[in-house]
């Protein structure tokens, strides 16, 4: 008899006819949101199941689902697990890391690109009529080339970043991180480690990368955002509640900072109101790793370790250590 696996978003179909070979399969291709009551029920007699950031796996779950073995999150960031209740329950997590960290890169880049240059709000206004004349400072914007990118959190893609800024832009690259680089890795970035107050008061542009944890909540709050240079721009590929956005909003009209992009909201779908009224931010719904081949490569990864995990036992990107029970 097939073990069952439960997929809780909608994925591509050939990412789940892979787990039918192996599995009977409950989709989700309806796109139904589960609250967390509905998601535990789904989950109950499941072995597996692949989840994306919006599911939470948690203790209340798991001790409601005590057949279920493994969960893949199609997602690199996996603050949705509560890893350690996980473990306690010997259930394997696993993550997507590497098949998205040079499409993200671009990504950040692109925001990077967008609110410098104040893309978005200069299209608005053509899209609006208001285009009637060539002015010398109409949507003047920041230099992104030869100017100085400051990188919080210098993980895979906060390295594809620097290498982009480094060697495409002539930028120069610091960082701040729980831990320095390597030798090796900050010459290939080109980067260079400062604290934290100093990547605030040099860079021209901030670059957010750093994962979300309880310890990186507010990383950047008022206080930080006062340090900034008036000029300077935000960019947020990391995680909602990595900044807290009414303090941005206030600091983006108040013009204490030059612009922002943000790729992810505290609380998202929901958005913070200010920021919607706001021209001097680019705002895009949590799409940094959307390409058509980025994402395929994730859903597979999260099914191959369904696949890996279930049939032979050792899964493929293991976010903790299962005692297997005998
Ligand atoms: C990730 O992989 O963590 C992206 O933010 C998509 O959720």
């Amino acid at each position: 008899m097939k073990l069952k696996v439960f997929v809780g978003r909608p994925v591509f179909e050939e990412v789940l006819d892979s787990l039918r070979q192996h599995f009977e399969v409950t989709d989700n291709q309806a796109d139904v949101l589960f609250t967390p009551e509905e998601l535990t029920r789904k989950l109950q007699g499941q072995a597996g199941a692949i989840t994306t950031g919006t599911e939470r796996i948690d203790a209340a779950l798991l001790a409601a689902c005590p057949q279920l073995k493994v969960v893949a999150n199609m997602a690199v960031g996996f603050n949705n697990f509560d890893v350690p209740a996980m473990t306690a329950a010997a259930v394997q997590a696993t993550n997507t890391p590497d098949v998205l960290t040079e499409t993200t890169a671009d990504f950040g880049f692109a925001l990077l690109m967008a609110t410098a240059r104040r893309l978005t709000e200069s299209e608005h206004f053509l899209r609006a009529g208001k285009w009637t004349k060539w002015r010398y400072d109409m949507f003047a914007g920041a230099e992104v080339h030869g100017s100085t990118l400051g990188i919080m959190g210098m993980g895979r893609i906060g390295q594809g970043i620097a290498r982009r800024a480094a060697h495409g832009f002539g930028m120069q690259v610091i960082y701040h991180n729980r831990s320095r680089l390597s030798p090796d890795l900050e010459a290939q970035c080109k980067a260079r480690y400062v604290s934290k107050p100093e990547l605030l008061q040099t860079a021209d542009h901030v670059m957010l990368v750093v994962p979300y944890s309880a310890d990186s909540h507010h990383t950047i709050g008022a206080a930080e955002l006062a340090q900034m240079k008036s000029t300077a721009t935000l960019v947020n590929i990391a995680r909602g509640g990595i900044v807290d956005d009414a303090a941005l909003a206030q600091a983006l009209k108040d013009r204490r900072i030059a612009g922002a992009g943000l790729d992810v909201f505290e609380g998202e779908p929901q958005v913070h109101p200010e920021l919607l009224t706001l021209q001097n931010v680019v705002l895009t719904p949590h799409i940094a790793s959307a390409t058509v081949k980025t994402r395929m490569a994730m859903a597979q990864l999260a099914a191959d370790n369904l696949i890996a995990y279930l049939i032979r036992g050792q899964a493929l990107t293991p976010l903790n250590t299962v005692q297997v029970q005998a």
